[in-house]
C-alpha cells in the first residue's frame, strides 16, 4: 500500500514522534537537532497561537502544530511557504497514486520549456529538466493543498538531487556517492510525494504567508524567532544558496523572474534583508522584539554570530522589562564541507522572554 492510501491516523501522536515524519531537507540554520529542547520550551510557554515568521525548512512550524498550536508561518522567500502550506496548513489532503501518475506520466501539457532552455547542462540531466517542465505543466492544473504538496515534493526532490543541497555550484563537483544524487528526478519526486503524504496530519487551523517579518501579524501567544545569524565574516544569503528552489516553487514567476543571464549558473538576484548584515541586524532585531513585545518571544541564536549574547539579552530586557532565560546547547552545524563544519562548532542559544 502506498502512503497515499494509508488511513488517516486519528489518534494524535506525541509531538516529537509526529515530527519524525517531517521530510528532511538540508537547510542552512535548520533546527532539526534542537527540536527536543524547543518542544520542552514551547510546552512550558503554553498558549494557543504561535507565529514562526522565519520558517525556513518548516520543521519548527510543524513541531508547533504537533504540540497543538494554531500556527502562522512566514518567510520572505516563497518556497519555504510552499512547504508549510503542504505540511501545516494542509490538514487532510494527500496526493493519490492517480495524481502522481498524472504528474509523472501525463507528459508536457503545454510544451513549456523554460527550465530546459535556461538550465541545460548546468543542473541535473536533460531528462530531469524535461521532467521538471512537464511536471509543472501538470501541477498547474491542481489547486489548493494538492498543488502545494506536489510543489513541495518537486522542491524537496530538486534539493535532494543537488550536491550538498545548494545551488552555488553546477554539475557534480561534490558528488559524495549518495544514491539520491543519481536517482532520476522523476523517481526522486515520487519518493518525496510519499514523504510529504506521510507527514500530513490534522491539528489546529494554520496559516502560511510569504513576507518580511516586519509585515507579520503580531498578537500570537508565542513567537518563535529564528532569523538568519549574521556572521562576522562571509554572508548568510539564502537566495544565493537556494535560488533554484525559489524559482522552481513558482515556475520562475511563470518564466518572468529576473534570471541573471550573465552568471554561470543563471541564478536569481540576492534579496537584501536587514538580517543579512552585521551592520543592520541589531536594529532589525530591536524592531522585531518591539513588534512582538506582547507575546512570549523564543529566540534562537548562535554564539558565532553578531550581536553577542550579552547584547541580545540586553536588547530583550529593554523591550520586555525583565531578564530573559538563556538555554545553551552545543551545536555543530552540519552545513558546509567537513573542514568548515568543524570550524563552525558553536553554542546555540535558545532565549526565552515571557
Ligand atoms: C535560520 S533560517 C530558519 C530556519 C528554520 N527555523 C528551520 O528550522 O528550518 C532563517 C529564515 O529566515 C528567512 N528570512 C531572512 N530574512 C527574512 C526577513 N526579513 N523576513 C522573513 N524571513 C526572512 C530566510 O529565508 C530563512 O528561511
Amino acid at each position: 500500500m502506498s502512503s497515499a492510501q494509508m488511513p488517516l491516523i486519528d489518534v494524535p501522536l506525541p509531538a516529537l514522534a509526529q515530527v519524525e515524519r517531517y521530510p528532511r531537507m538540508r537547510y542552512m540554520g535548520s533546527k532539526y537537532r534542537l527540536l527536543p529542547t524547543l518542544a520542552d520550551v514551547f510546552q512550558q510557554v503554553g498558549g494557543r497561537t504561535a507565529l514562526d515568521p522565519f520558517s525556513g525548512s518548516g520543521v519548527v512550524s510543524y513541531l508547533l502544530k504537533a504540540q497543538g498550536y494554531a500556527v502562522t508561518s512566514g518567510d520572505y522567500l516563497n518556497f519555504p511557504v510552499t512547504l508549510t502550506k503542504a505540511a501545516c496548513v494542509n490538514q487532510d489532503l494527500r496526493l493519490s497514486d492517480e495524481d502522481v501518475e498524472g504528474i509523472v506520466k501525463g507528459g508536457n501539457r503545454d510544451g513549456r520549456d523554460f527550465i530546459q532552455k535556461t538550465y541545460e547542462q548546468l543542473f541535473f540531466t536533460a531528462a530531469d529538466l524535461r521532467f521538471l517542465d512537464a511536471a509543472w505543466s501538470q501541477i498547474d492544473t491542481l489547486t489548493g493543498s494538492k498543488r502545494q504538496l506536489a510543489l513541495a515534493s518537486l522542491v524537496l526532490a530538486a534539493a535532494r538531487k543537488q550536491p550538498r543541497g545548494v545551488f552555488t555550484v553546477t554539475g557534480l563537483r561534490y558528488d559524495d556517492g549518495r544514491a539520491s544524487l543519481h536517482m532520476p528526478l522523476a523517481q526522486q519526486f515520487v519518493n518525496c510525494v510519499d514523504a510529504w503524504n506521510v507527514a500530513v496530519f490534522e491539528g489546529e487551523r494554520c496559516r502560511a504567508v510569504q513576507g518580511d517579518v516586519s509585515s507579520a501579524e503580531s498578537g500570537a501567544d508565542l513567537v518563535y524567532l529564528d532569523p538568519p545569524y549574521a556572521p562576522p565574516r562571509d554572508d548568510n544569503d539564502y537566495v544565493k544558496r537556494y535560488w533554484f528552489l525559489e524559482g522552481l516553487a513558482n515556475y520562475w514567476d511563470n518564466g518572468t523572474a529576473a534570471v541573471m543571464t550573465d552568471t554561470k549558473t543563471r541564478k536569481l538576484p540576492k534579496r537584501p534583508t536587514a538580517f543579512g548584515s552585521k551592520t543592520t541586524i541589531a536594529a532589525a532585531l530591536t524592531d522585531t522584539f518591539e513588534k512582538f513585545r506582547s507575546s512570549t518571544i523564543v529566540l534562537s541564536y548562535g554564539s558565532n554570530a553578531v550581536p553577542s549574547l550579552d547584547r541580545l539579552t540586553g536588547m530583550l530586557r529593554d523591550v520586555k522589562g525583565s531578564t530573559p532565560e538563556v538555554i545553551e546547547l552545543q551545536h555543530r552545524y552540519h552545513f558546509g564541507t567537513h573542514a568548515t563544519a568543524a570550524r563552525r562548532e558553536a553554542v546555540e542559544y535558545v532565549v526565552v522572554a515571557p
